[in-house]
């Protein structure tokens, strides 16, 4: 009996250093305030809503490994966009195919007759993928079906009459972006159709007339078009109307990005103000980005956090992928054209407090900020303006010498993320690069914002007019951060603030 209670006790004295130890480290790379699911595979945002002080994230999600597979729609919960929680996966595949990406609306009106005993339906709109279909090459194996949801979001139901909108020939016919016009009272979708987008409407949801098509000759055409987004801002007291389309491969920096579209919109018609490319975020990673819908006049962006150059090998594990930050979106005028601005949304003010600031600081040597800002984490926020900007590098490293750098180019008047020597990077040939973006800003001043987390940085230039995101992988923390300049700058303001998720 004695002996038995010196095994067990001796047995908890290892077990106990053991579970201490497991818990204190965090596990590589994870990011600490942008979603990754606990485990496995995710790619983009879908059906992001907003309901009773709850914001609602669903994915592309592959439960069973870490790499891309059968979709479903994992799910998590906010309330302040910041934190997540990850909740039970809300849509599996079925005998009509994968799920593949598409929106959520809150469908207040019950136009769709799904609402019961006054629950407010919450539709979703995706596309599935039939992958038996796929193998017979007809063309025709993506259409787009819909859910409901009668308890905000926590289950679902899919609608007995799937497909909604059968596939009329086009091999790549997916990702629908539905939101209701008023002036019309109907609900018009945004789909992606190959190399264009076709506008379609609808009074219920579930019959669809084709309404018009936008895009075979403006924009990029690097590659197949994905993921679109279609909603208005007020600009100057004006409506502006915004078209945001995903494209893979063919973004600025190569591989998959967003691009968007400024014009008008009246029902049926996209007409856009200007035929020029414009880019979300320059960054490499920031992909399938759209809105969250029913959040009134605030247009809240999300994207997946990774580039298909390279998604299926990025060197965590057990999961793989993650989201951005999500952004407020805005409208700003230089020098008579347009543009769309992205900024971090005010909700994560409440994480970065501690800190410190400067003024007036002249960069002859290099600024050393690692003992003033005390932050073994590496996770920070950083904003800084410097007036006729020479060039400057800001250095994040470890202790074992990567270092991540994101500055500005005088001479190419460019931003830039250098990952070259940032970790690990040989798991694709193109990854350890340079990332360049042009300065949009006409103002004497520039102002930075850059937001690290463990892995990625995100860079938001002149009140948003540059963005860049990129991932990367250090071998530990980034808690090393210095400014160096070769030209010789003046920072008119700088201020520093620990990230503490
Ligand atoms: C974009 C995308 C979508 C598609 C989904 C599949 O990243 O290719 O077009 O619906 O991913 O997971």
């Amino acid at each position: 009996m004695k002996k038995n209670i010196l095994k067990l006790l001796l047995m908890l004295a290892m077990l106990v250093p053991l579970h201490v130890k497991a818990q204190q480290k965090p596990e590589k790379y994870r990011p600490q305030f942008h979603f990754s699911p606990k485990a496995h595979w995710i790619n983009d945002p879908n059906g992001m809503f907003f309901l009773n002080g709850t914001y609602h994230l669903f994915f592309q999600y592959y439960p069973d490994a870490m790499v891309w597979g059968p979709m479903h729609w994992g799910h998590a919960t906010s309330k302040d966009l910041i934190g997540w929680e990850e909740q039970p996966i809300a849509l599996f595949p079925d005998s009509l195919g994968y799920i593949f990406s598409g929106s959520a609306v809150v469908d207040v009106n019950n136009t769709s007759g799904f609402g019961k005993d006054g629950k407010v339906p919450v539709v979703a709109i995706f596309t599935h993928h039939n992958p038996k279909l796929e193998e017979q090459k007809t063309g025709k194996h993506q259409y787009q079906s819909l859910a409901f949801s009668l308890d905000e979001g926590k289950t679902w139901t899919k609608y007995s009459g799937n497909p909604v909108l059968p596939n009329p020939g086009i091999t790549d016919f997916r990702d629908p972006k539905v939101r209701w016009y008023a002036p019309q009272k109907k609900w018009i979708m945004t789909l992606a159709t190959k190399d264009r987008i076709t506008f379609y409407s609808s009074p219920d949801l579930k019959a669809w007339s084709l309404e018009s098509e936008f895009g075979a000759d403006a924009g990029a055409h690097g590659g197949v078009w994905e993921c679109p987004d279609l909603f208005p801002i007020t600009h100057n007291g004006k409506q502006v109307w915004v078209l945001i389309v995903n494209i893979n491969p063919g973004g600025p920096n190569e591989g998959s990005a967003g691009q968007y579209f400024l014009g008008d919109f009246d029902g049926k018609t996209f007409t856009a103000q200007s035929k020029k490319t414009k880019w979300l975020d320059f960054g490499v990673d920031n992909y399938a980005a759209v809105t969250f819908s029913n959040t009134g006049d605030r247009n809240i962006l999300m994207g997946w956090m990774n580039n298909w150059q390279y998604a299926n090998q990025v060197p965590t594990d057990p999961w793989r992928g993650a989201v951005t930050l999500a952004r407020d979106l805005d409208l700003k005028t230089v020098d008579g054209e347009t543009y769309l601005t992205s900024l971090p949304v005010k909700e994560l003010d409440a994480f970065a407090k501690s800190g410190f600031a400067l003024k007036n600081v002249k960069l002859t040597a290099p600024l050393d900020l690692t003992e003033k800002a005390k932050n073994k984490t590496g996770l920070f926020r950083l904003d800084l303006t410097a007036k006729d900007a020479g060039d400057f590098t800001i250095v994040l490293a470890n202790k074992e010498g990567n270092e991540l750098t994101v500055g500005y180019e005088k001479s190419s008047n460019q931003y830039f993320i250098d990952r070259t020597k940032s970790g690990e990077t040989g798991f694709e040939k193109g990854f350890g690069q340079k990332h360049m973006a042009p300065r949009i800003s006409r103002d004497g001043q520039i102002a930075l914002s850059i937001i690290a987390d463990v892995a990625s940085v995100e860079l938001f230039a002149d009140g948003g007019l540059t963005v860049m995101t990129d991932v990367f992988f250090p071998a530990s923390e980034m808690s090393s951060l210095r400014i160096k300049s070769t030209s010789g700058i003046t920072l008119d303001a700088l201020k520093y603030s620990v990230i503490n998720p």
